[in-house]
């Protein structure tokens, strides 16, 4: 874990604020057909919301936010609306690049790289070279990104290190499969909000999710803001934690 992240959840006032949310932004679409609009719109708009999202939690004390911002699976999506969705991460980045960087956020990039475009994955590799030593917050961004796939990924390399005879079968435990994931240093989520009224994780960190609160709410993705995010976290306060023991958690 950086010096960005605290060890705990942050009380403020009655609230215990999670140190660690994930966010599956979901439903540009529906938000966008709801009121005659193209698809491309309802994005942008998301994109709106994600800047409000990122500000809020910076004032509200949340040490690491991440982001479902491109799915392994969106590549199936119309190359028109997969072009879109590129363009608006290319001007986030050149938009947006420099308030995230005054505010201190360190912007960290999860999921598969090796087979994105050149273009895209050096800009990412750019926000998170300009941002490497801000320590307010983390914004973690989940792009080309898989559960399962970063899980196989991990497995991948852990079977070249026993093959090597660099690492015994036995060693393979859920703490060394761990280490090899995409962010090995970040805490699990404490929370985990999906928007649009879906409830699943869609192959959302599925290894960290373990133990993470989830909390679904109806809004579509475009209306989502601080109010949005101060409610799932007051819904966050009202869970009990157990970790599978005996000794509720929300508050430490
Ligand atoms: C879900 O809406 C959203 C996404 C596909 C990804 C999230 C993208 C953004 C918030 C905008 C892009 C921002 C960056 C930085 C790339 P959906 O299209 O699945 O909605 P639907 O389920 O209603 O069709």
């Amino acid at each position: 874990m950086s010096k960005a992240e605290p060890l705990s959840n942050v009380r403020r006032g009655q609230f215990v604020v999670p140190r660690h949310v994930a966010i599956i932004m979901d439903g540009n679409g529906r938000w966008a057909a709801a009121r005659g609009l193209p698809r491309s719109e309802g994005h942008r708009r998301g994109v709106e919301a994600l800047r409000q999202t990122v500000r809020a939690a910076g004032d509200l004390g949340i040490g690491i936010l991440t982001i479902f911002s491109f799915s392994a699976e969106n590549w199936t999506r119309p190359a028109a609306e997969i072009r879109d969705l590129m363009g608006l991460l290319r001007r986030f980045i050149r938009n947006d690049l420099a308030e995230i960087h005054r505010n201190g956020v360190h912007v960290r990039v999860i999921g598969q790289r090796n087979d994105l475009d050149p273009g895209i994955r050096s800009l990412l590799e750019e926000a998170e070279d300009l941002t490497r030593h801000n320590d307010k917050m983390s914004l973690v961004v989940a792009f080309n990104y898989g559960g399962r796939q970063e899980i196989a990924r991990a497995a991948q390399r852990l079977a070249i290190e026993v093959a090597a005879g660099r690492m015994s079968a036995e060693a393979v435990t859920a703490d060394a499969l761990a280490a090899y994931l995409d962010a090995p240093d970040l805490p699990d989520p404490d929370l985990i909000i999906r928007t649009s009224g879906e409830q699943r994780l869609s192959n959302f960190l599925l290894w960290q999710a373990a133990y993470s609160e989830l909390v679904f709410v109806p809004t579509y993705w475009p209306d989502f803001d601080r109010s949005s995010l101060e409610s799932a976290i007051a819904e966050y306060n009202r869970r009990e934690r157990r970790f599978s023991g005996l000794i509720a958690k929300t508050g430490s």
